[in-house]
């Protein structure tokens, strides 16, 4: 028996990196997914990779940070499945580590339309239809960055900070529905979007030292998000909600400290 059985889950940015390997996971613990992503190869790849495991995953192509292709992903959910029960707002870009007085008004309204603008219009869409349920499950994807300063530039950081409050306040506007909103704060992790930091490091030999600042001294896997988001999509985190979850090895959970001689 899966975890999802007969629920139906929408993901964005489900094209690669942390929505691929979450969309992979949901498909083969039950659920029935419309994976979405601007990035039409990379989002039927995925279906295909579902379907080659045995599950169903319809593919859609779209951007998740504007509302006509928000608003048409819960309609073809609703359409395809006839439910929807979990909407992953996970799409997000990280705009480069643009330095502070470089960064313009475009490359701010840029970032936030996809990093905290989606996953309020998956909030409002998501939750228009699960209220008529009575439940539902909608997960973002914030980020460390969203929690201290010094994982991302200014405006990826703000958009982040932003998705946790929208876990908070979300939540908080849905109350006595029944409709939960939850947050995951990913450290680093090797997707697409962190790419240039492993190939760089490992061109120059220090492949080793990626993920040395946490605890347990090592980068993430995206298979260990997905975990998280499999946890807050099912029915284990009933009672969990307006809340943002670190899965980030320790990072944040520690102060910088100099490591004592030995
Ligand atoms: P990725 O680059 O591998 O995947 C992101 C996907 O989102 C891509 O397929 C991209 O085409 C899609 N996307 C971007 N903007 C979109 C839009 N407007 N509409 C539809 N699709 C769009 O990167 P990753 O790491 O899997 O990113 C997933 C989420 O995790 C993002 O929100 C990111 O900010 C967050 N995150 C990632 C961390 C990391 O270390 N990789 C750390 C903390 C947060």
């Amino acid at each position: 028996m899966g975890r999802l059985d007969g629920k139906v889950a929408v993901v964005t940015g489900a094209g690669s990196g942390i929505g691929r390997a979450t969309s992979l996971l949901f498909a083969r613990e039950g659920a029935r997914l419309l994976v979405s992503d601007q990035n039409t190869d990379g989002v039927n790849e995925t279906a295909g990779l579902i379907a080659k495991n045995g599950g169903t995953g319809h593919a859609l192509t779209g951007d998740s940070g504007r509302e006509d292709s928000v608003k048409a992903l819960v309609e073809r959910a609703l359409s395809d499945f006839g439910a929807l029960d979990v909407f992953y707002a996970n799409a997000g870009i990280s705009g480069g580590l643009v330095p502070i007085f470089e960064q313009t008004e475009d490359y701010w309204r840029q970032i936030l339309q996809t990093n905290l603008i989606g996953p309020f219009l998956a909030i409002k869409h998501a939750a228009t239809h699960m209220i008529k349920q009575g439940r539902g499950s909608i997960i973002l994807t914030a980020s460390v960055a969203g929690l201290r300063a010094n994982a991302g530039a200014a405006a990826y950081s703000a958009s982040k900070a932003g998705v946790i409050s929208l876990a908070q306040t979300g939540s908080a506007a849905l109350l006595g529905t029944g409709v939960r909103v939850n947050a995951i704060c990913p450290g680093l992790i090797e997707t697409g979007m962190t790419k240039f930091i492993f190939d760089g490091a490992r061109a120059v030999g220090k492949g080793h030292k990626i993920g040395q600042l946490n605890p347990l001294q090592r980068a993430g896997a995206p298979e260990e998000i997905a975990a998280m988001a499999l946890f807050l999509a099912g029915d284990e985190s009933s009672y969990v909600n307006g809340q943002a979850f670190a899965v980030d090895g320790g990072l944040s959970s520690s102060l910088p400290y100099t490591r004592p001689i030995r």
